[in-house]
């Protein structure tokens, strides 16, 4: 009997075909949306496996569910919707997907930095809104990027990935992580600082920085007020990594510049959200690792994780816990 492998959203039939003698694939249908909580709860009772997204929340009482649950492979680098701890009690296997999105999300952080410092999103609203009438010395004049100090706050495999982009920008190149990276300080120059001090120094700050709970709302009223008047702030990561309201008034108030979003501490949001209503802010919906190379390759490691798990091979990408 082939393993039951429940697919939380609809996948492209291409990409199940090389695995069908392998598995036995049931999977919520609809195109776009999420599969309902209660649905998920009903369907996992039966699964040995599960291939979800970042929006299921798999907690402690969905893994107590699952009898037969071996493996969830999470479509996502980031695993903060998992209760990593309750599966490893369980011995239920968590895979992520790293590596294969690292310079496709590399690529948003910087598309975002540079939209954010020179107003890319807000000067094509401005001819949309039939509001180019002349030209002018300060028309939609932003921030410099070449020469400005980037400082990247989670020296991860993205965060290196967005390093390498910064210094080809001829940008000077600060960090903060949990541990130094000699790699990074050696090729790229880049200097390792306490939080504080990289919040004081950089005129970009850009969050890569994974949800835990030690980073919970890192970035808060007082981070915001440590940093330059002039700075710009990217948020790549996750949403709860930043204190949302304190990030609303740091930007009316000028505390800092501008702000670049691609996560939210609610997603998703919507145009009557509090921070898309400022011009100062370019607001994404969740994209960072959105090309269609990096997706298709984040399902297949997920499948390949899974028939790893069921061939009795380690997994390819298994998560550890931190
Ligand atoms: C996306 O946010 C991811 O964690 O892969
Ligand atoms: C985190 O896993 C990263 O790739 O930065």
């Amino acid at each position: 009997k082939k393993p039951i492998i429940y697919l939380t959203r609809k996948i492209p039939n291409e990409i199940l075909v090389p695995y069908q003698d392998s598995f036995d694939f049931r999977m919520w249908e609809e195109e776009e949306t999420p599969v309902p909580r209660d649905v998920l709860l009903e369907v996992v009772k039966e699964a040995d496996g599960v291939l979800c997204l970042l929006t299921e929340n798999i907690d402690r009482e969905l893994l107590e569910n699952a009898p037969h649950l071996k493996v969830v492979a999470n479509m996502a680098v980031g695993y903060d919707n998992i209760d990593i701890e309750a599966a490893q009690e369980k011995d239920i296997i968590v895979t992520n997907t790293p590596d294969v999105l690292t310079e496709t999300t590399a690529d948003l952080a910087f598309s975002l930095l540079t939209a954010a410092a020179r107003r890319i999103v807000e000067a094509n609203d401005y001819i949309r809104a039939g509001k180019w009438d002349h030209w002018s010395p300060y028309l939609l004049a932003g921030s410099d990027i070449h020469g400005k100090k980037v400082g990247i706050v989670g020296m991860g495999r993205i965060g290196e990935s967005i390093a390498r982009r910064a210094k080809g920008f001829g940008m000077p190149i600060m960090y903060h992580n949990r541990s130094r990276k000699p790699g990074a300080e050696k090729d790229l120059g880049a200097s390792y600082m306490g939080f504080d001090e990289l919040l004081r120094e950089a005129d970009f700050v850009v969050s890569v920085i994974p949800l835990t709970t030690e980073t919970k709302k890192l970035f808060n009223k007082d981070a915001f007020q440590k940093m330059k008047t002039s700075a710009i702030f990217i948020n790549v990561s996750r949403g709860g990594v930043v204190d949302e309201k304190a990030l609303y008034h740091a930007l009316n108030e000028n505390t800092i510049h501008a702000a670049g979003l691609d996560v939210f501490e609610e997603e998703p949001i919507d145009a009557n959200h509090p921070l898309v209503k400022l011009d100062n802010v370019v607001c994404l919906p969740h994209i960072g690792s959105a090309s269609v190379e990096t997706r298709t390759k984040m399902l297949k490691l997920c499948m390949d994780n899974l028939l790893a798990v069921f061939s009795g091979e380690s997994p390819i990408t298994p998560v550890k816990n931190p």
